[in-house]
Order: structure tokens, then C-alpha cells, then sequence
């Protein structure tokens, strides 16, 4: 893990994806060979957590898991803590990701205990936030964007925040799995904001160096332009994550 400026991060969510241990072996071996190893990209792939202790990381990739409960341990049935998923070989965490508000009721509550247990176990979050369409309409992307991102940090200081130990991706729900995106400008927009909030609440350095990652309907064609022209730091990819020839090729542009 590195905090470089130059540093393009590119995630892998293959959400409840694929049905068997078998072909997500297949994948992991298929994008093991497509993807070359290097300096300036670190590919994360957020397998579901089943699988995780099963696949074996190399020089080229790390394991992130896609969810994770706040307390360590504990009566809380169905639940895997950040410490279990650390264990298990994970080294960044997905957190506050749309179809978790929206299928499991995600608070932006629940997503702050999770970003502070995150932390706490040297686990690197990713948080989602992003607009719904209708939200988009009316124009309250600024609000919303703003809205999530203060309550997901509320209470976590500088102190505690490390600029490496987390990223922001800005995932668009209107753009998730839809194949419409938002144009360059509108994500430049967006990362602009969150560097802004971030600023306000941390500091101008923590803005300027952390991370911002965009995702929705990423494939090989727009990836370039979603990192080099809309200035993020990397890409959430999830349809195309299940592709591995598809998904190296786009790791492939920034190394
Ligand atoms: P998508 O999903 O690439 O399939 O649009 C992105 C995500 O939900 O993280």
C-alpha cells in the first residue's frame, strides 16, 4: 500500500459473484495471468468472503472484503468482523456500498461504527457515497455527497484518520450495473466536493492526498478517461470485474 499521488488503485467487487469456489478460482488464475505487476497500480480484488482465505494473493493483487461488521466478536449472527477479515488475508474493506443501504438498510450510522472498526484493525476502507437518480433530477448530488460523507466520518479525527488507511469511491447509483455514466466533468465535480468536505473537516493535505476512486458501468473504454481526464485516483469495477481479460486489460492502462 502506498499513499503516491501517482498511485491508481483499481478494485475488483465481484458482489455475490460467482456461484462456486471453482470458477472463482478460474478467475483468480485467468486474472493472475492477465495482469503484470506494477508500480503504479494496486489491484484489489473483493471476492465474497467465503472464498477469501482460499485465494492466495501475489505480488500482483491484494484481497479486500466487501462488508464487514463493527464489533470484533460477539452474539451478532450471520456477522464477520474487520478482525476476522484481516485474518483471513484481507487488507481493505468495502464499506457503505449502495446495495447495502438500499437491500440491507445500511445506516449512515452503521457505516461510521464500521469505518471506526476498520481503522481500528488496520483495515483500509473504501466508502461509497453517490446519488440516486431522482436525487441527481432535483440536483442534490452536492447535499447528498456532503450529507454522507460527514455522517460516515462523524466523530473520527485527524488523529485517527490516516490518509492511507482510507478511500472515497463515488459510485453513482443510477450509474451501478446500468452501463449510463456520468461525464468527465461531473466526476471531476464530484471528486472536487469530496476534496473540499474533507478539507473542511481534516486538513488540506489529507484533501489533497487521499484517494478518490470512481465507479458505475466501468468497462476497458471509459476507464482511461474516468482516471486520467476526471483526475480520480482509480476505479470501483464490478460487472466487469467478473471479466478477467476485461479487467486486466483496464489495469493494464495505468501501469
Ligand atoms: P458496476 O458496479 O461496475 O457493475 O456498475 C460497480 C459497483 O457497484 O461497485
Amino acid at each position: 500500500m502506498s499513499t503516491s499521488k501517482n498511485l491508481i488503485t483499481i478494485i475488483a467487487n465481484w458482489k455475490m459473484n460467482p456461484g462456486s469456489f471453482k470458477e472463482a478460482d478460474n478467475l483468480i488464475k485467468n486474472i493472475k495471468n492477465g495482469i503484470k505487476k506494477s508500480e503504479n497500480v494496486n489491484v484489489v480484488i473483493c471476492p465474497p468472503a467465503v472464498y477469501l482465505s482460499k485465494i492466495k494473493t501475489n505480488a500482483k493483487f491484494e484481497l479486500g472484503i466487501q462488508n464487514i461488521f463493527w464489533e470484533n466478536r460477539g452474539a451478532y449472527t450471520g456477522e464477520i468482523s474487520a478482525k476476522m477479515a484481516k485474518n483471513l488475508g484481507a487488507s481493505y474493506v468495502i464499506i457503505g456500498h449502495s446495495e447495502r443501504r438500499i437491500y440491507l438498510r445500511e445506516t449512515d450510522e452503521m457505516i461510521n461504527l464500521k469505518i471506526k472498526s476498520a481503522l481500528e484493525n488496520n483495515l483500509v476502507s473504501i466508502l461509497c457515497i453517490g446519488e440516486t437518480l431522482d436525487e441527481k433530477k432535483k440536483d442534490k448530488t452536492s447535499e447528498v455527497i456532503v450529507g454522507q460523507l460527514e455522517k460516515a466520518l462523524n466523530n473520527i479525527s485527524s488523529f485517527q484518520f490516516p490518509v492511507s488507511s482510507f478511500q472515497i469511491a463515488y459510485e453513482p447509483i443510477w450509474a451501478i450495473g446500468t452501463g449510463i455514466t456520468p461525464a468527465v466533468d461531473e466526476i471531476m465535480g464530484v471528486a472536487l466536493l469530496i476534496r473540499k468536505v474533507i478539507a473542511k473537516l481534516y486538513n488540506r493535505e489529507t484533501a489533497e492526498k487521499i484517494s478518490i476512486l470512481y465507479g458505475g458501468s466501468v468497462d476497458s473504454g471509459n476507464a482511461y478517461d474516468f482516471v486520467r481526464k476526471a483526475n480520480t485516483n482509480g476505479l470501483l469495477i464490478g460487472g466487469t470485474s467478473l471479466n478477467a481479460s476485461e479487467f486486466a486489460r483496464i489495469a493494464g492502462l495505468f501501469g
